[in-house]
C-alpha cells in the first residue's frame, strides 16, 4: 500500500508538471503573432508590439533621418525618412510618435499629426490627439520608408520622434529616439538658422565704432593744435 501510494503521488505530480510545462510551451506561441497591417492602437502607451516576445536591447539596425534637419520653421513640416544601416536588413513593421522632448511625464502626449500618404502607411489616433502616430500598413520588407509630420500650431520648441522598428515578428526595437528637432520662429533665409551675433559680424561692428571714436579723438586733437 505505501508503495502503491508513492507511485501514484509521484504520477499525479509528473501530470501536474508536465500540464503546466505544456501550458508554459503553448502559451507563447499562441501569443506570437505580429501585424502584418500595423500596430494596433494598445502599443500606443508603451509602443511595445503585441507579439508575445521581449525586446532587443542591442542597437538597432535601423534609423531615423530627419530630412530638413533639426531646425524648423514654425508651423513647417518635418520630412523623416525611416531606413536601415544595411541594405542586408530589411524591416517589415514600424510605429513612430513624436514627444516635446521635454515632457518628461511618465506617459508622455503623442504631439502633432501624421499626413496619410500614398504608400505603406497607416495613420492612427493615440489618446490625447488625432493622426498623431503612424505604422505600416503591409508587413512587406522595407528598407526605407518616408514620412511627412506637422507640428502643433504655433510651436515652439524641441521634438523628438521615437520610432518601434519590427524586423520580424520575434526581432523588434522599442522607442529608438532620433535627434531632436527644433521649431524657431524665424530664419535669415529658408532653412537656415539665424545666427546669433557673435563672432566676425558682431567683433565687426565693435571694431569700426573703436575706429570712429580714433578719428573723433583726433580731430578734436588737431582742432586744438591749430587754435
Ligand atoms: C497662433 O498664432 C496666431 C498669431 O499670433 C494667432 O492668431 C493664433 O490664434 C495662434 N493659434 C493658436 C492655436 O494658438
Amino acid at each position: 500500500m505505501p508503495s502503491n501510494g508513492k507511485a501514484a503521488f509521484v504520477f499525479a505530480s509528473a501530470a501536474v508538471i508536465s500540464s503546466v510545462l505544456m501550458l508554459l510551451i503553448l502559451a507563447p506561441v499562441q501569443q506570437t503573432q505580429g501585424y502584418s497591417n500595423g500596430a494596433p492602437t494598445v502599443s500606443c502607451g508603451d509602443m511595445i508590439p503585441q507579439h508575445g516576445v521581449e525586446a532587443q536591447f542591442g542597437p538597432s539596425p535601423f534609423l531615423i533621418n530627419l530630412m530638413d534637419g533639426e531646425i524648423v520653421l514654425m508651423d513647417n513640416s518635418v520630412h523623416l525618412e525611416l531606413r536601415s544601416s544595411d541594405p542586408q536588413i530589411a524591416f517589415e513593421g514600424y510605429f513612430i510618435m513624436a514627444f516635446d522632448k521635454n515632457d518628461h511625464s511618465a506617459n508622455p502626449r503623442p504631439i502633432g499629426r501624421f499626413k496619410q500618404s500614398a504608400n505603406d502607411v497607416k495613420v492612427m489616433d493615440c489618446p490625447g490627439g488625432m493622426q498623431n502616430a503612424i505604422t505600416h500598413s503591409t508587413n512587406v520588407k522595407k528598407s526605407s520608408v518616408t514620412l511627412e509630420w506637422f507640428p502643433p500650431e504655433n510651436y515652439s520648441g524641441q521634438v523628438v520622434f521615437r520610432t518601434t522598428f519590427v524586423k520580424g515578428k520575434s526581432t523588434f526595437w522599442v522607442k529608438q529616439e532620433s535627434k531632436s528637432v527644433s521649431f524657431v520662429m524665424e530664419t535669415t533665409s529658408k532653412g537656415s538658422p539665424k545666427a546669433p551675433m557673435t563672432g566676425p559680424n558682431g567683433s565687426g561692428s565693435s571694431s569700426s565704432s573703436t575706429v570712429w571714436a580714433g578719428l573723433i579723438a583726433a580731430s578734436l586733437l588737431a582742432f586744438l593744435l591749430v587754435r
